[in-house]
């Protein structure tokens, strides 16, 4: 009795770890754990701009969303001149360094960053 009850709870608690563990990556857990030490979310700026005025760029000149997260998680990936909208954020603040990050953190932040900036001050929550 005392061991199947046991075996009940230990398929219970293996089930949802791993139901939660490879689609709900939080983009604003790697946003607070691997971007805050530089990027404030609005005014004033850290080490880099402010995140949220930086992303709405990607709003303004890409304007669907699979459009902008893809110019977006090519500058994460790989920050350079080119990928970067703010070149004058790069003369300022000098350019961002590449981050240890997976593909799929690097989608979940950019995904999370988009659905906040889209509007130059961010859309809350
Ligand atoms: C060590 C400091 C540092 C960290 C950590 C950092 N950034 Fe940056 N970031 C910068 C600087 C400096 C710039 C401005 C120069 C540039 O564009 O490279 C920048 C620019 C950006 C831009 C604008 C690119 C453009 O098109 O102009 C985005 C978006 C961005 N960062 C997102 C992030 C995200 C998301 C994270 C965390 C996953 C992050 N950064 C972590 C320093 C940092």
């Amino acid at each position: 009795m005392k061991k199947s009850l046991f075996m009940i709870a230990a398929s219970v608690l293996f089930n949802s770890s791993a139901m939660a563990a490879p689609s709900s990556l939080d983009g604003h857990a790697i946003f607070q754990k691997n971007c805050t030490q530089c990027h404030s979310l609005t005014p004033p700026p850290k080490l880099a701009p402010p995140l949220i005025p930086l992303v709405y760029r990607y709003h303004l000149k890409f304007k669907t969303k699979p459009d902008g997260m893809k110019h977006l998680v090519a500058f994460l990936k790989l920050p350079n001149k080119k990928h970067a909208l703010d070149q004058q954020a790069i003369t300022k603040f000098g350019l961002m360094a590449r981050l240890p990050l997976s593909d799929k953190e690097l989608r979940a932040v950019a995904e999370w960053a988009w659905d906040h900036s889209s509007s130059p001050v961010g859309s809350g929550t």
